[in-house]
């Protein structure tokens, strides 16, 4: 395969991003990376707020993407193609990093790459080390939670996802709950660090029962509850976050361990991947790393900056379509899109699943 090098875009949420990366035998390496966090700016809101968002990525977006290409040591003249997130996400902010994109790719006469935010997450092992397909996914951050077969790159086959909320929106809203601070899932797990997982009993929803779906917002209801009912000590606020990571750890490695016993593609070792934000917490990280010993699989984890949103996996998607030849003709023209699930007919064919703020779960 071709050398490709590829400068990547990411804004869809509230990390402005930029990353220049080359592809070389199937292998990437990172020239350059930049995220700047928006976290400032939401957390009065304890939330991210779609139009500051909006704004402060077209505040910043160009100068992140300069000092990205210049850290790189090359020019747009060095840059094989440019990639942006075009969906699924906060629109505003996408359409901020995709008219970026497409103006740095017209001004330089380089093509234009729109990637699916979900397809970076799910190429996201492939930056660190080699993770060849086919794997099993498990894409777990604050709008997605969902297992994914990937059988190569644009071949996605969702075998379960959420009927409610996210993971990463249940450790949000606990965290909002107990005024924690924003984003919620480093606050649990700080937070849970001293506390003692077995003091509440708290709902693992849909366990047991069939298929790979998974269901968090009774969790939240139930933990509200205990809020309600009386003062919570600081102990019984670490104890509070320690049953709740715990129970979303229980469900997701439930269905992880259902997953991988379905799933017989990947040759001599089956691999499990985790990606997405929630892949950062330790405690899930452990329970994934028991279901996988268990099925004599191994865990790809990507490195903690590369399971929240980045630049870099965005550049690896861009430049392993170019490396193959998997630029949609109408790139420049493509708009951007709110919702955009990476398994389009299963999608279609059955909907049940509604979008969160951040884009569709499904
Ligand atoms: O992938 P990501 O950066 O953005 C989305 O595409 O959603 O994921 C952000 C989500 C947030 O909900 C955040 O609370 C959660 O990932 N998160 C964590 C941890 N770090 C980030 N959840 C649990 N434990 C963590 N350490
Ligand atoms: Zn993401």
């Amino acid at each position: 395969m071709k050398s490709v090098t590829v400068l990547g875009i990411e804004t869809s949420c509230d990390e402005t991003a930029a990353a220049v990366l080359r592809l070389e035998n199937g292998r990437a390496t990172i020239l350059s990376e930049t995220v700047r966090s928006q976290i400032e700016e939401h957390t009065p809101y304890g939330g991210v707020v779609p139009e500051i968002a909006a704004r402060a990525h077209a505040e910043v977006a160009d100068r992140v993407v300069e000092a990205t290409l210049e850290e790189s040591g090359l020019t747009l003249a060095g840059i094989d193609a440019v990639a942006a997130t075009s969906g699924p996400g906060l629109i505003g902010g996408v359409m901020v990093g995709m008219m970026t994109g497409k103006a740095m790719a017209l001004a330089s006469g380089k093509p234009f790459i729109p990637v699916n935010h979900l397809e970076g997450h799910a190429l996201s092992p492939r930056l660190a080390e080699e993770c060849p397909f086919p794997y099993l996914l498990l894409l777990v951050s604050g709008g997605h939670c969902q297992f994914i077969e990937v059988g190569g790159l644009g071949d996605y086959k969702r075998l379960g996802s959420t009927i409610d909320d996210a993971a990463g929106e249940a450790f949000d809203k606990l965290a909002k709950l107990l005024g924690l601070g924003f984003p919620g899932g480093p606050a649990v797990e700080r937070s849970a660090e001293g506390g003692d997982a077995k003091r509440y009993k708290l709902p693992r929803p849909l366990l047991g029962r069939p298929g790979l779906d998974m269901s968090f917002a009774g969790l939240k209801t139930a933990a509200a509850r205990i809020i309600e009912a009386s003062d919570l000590s600081e102990q019984d606020v670490a104890d509070l976050c320690a049953s709740y990571q715990a129970a979303i750890a229980d469900c997701l490695s439930a269905r992880a361990d259902r997953a991988l016993s379905g799933f017989s593609a990947g040759g001599d070792k089956k691999r499990l991947v985790v990606a997405g934000g929630v892949a950062a917490n330790g405690a899930i990280r452990t329970a994934l790393g028991t279901v996988a010993d268990s099925h004599e699989a191994k865990l790809i984890a990507p490195p903690l900056r590369h399971c929240t949103d980045n630049a870099a996996m965005i550049a690896l998607a861009g430049a392993e379509r170019l490396a193959c030849g998997r630029v949609p003709e109408n790139a420049m023209t493509f708009a951007a899109r709110p919702r955009w699930p990476l398994d389009e007919v299963r999608a279609q064919s059955d909907p049940a699943y509604g979008g969160g703020k951040r884009g569709a779960k499904a």
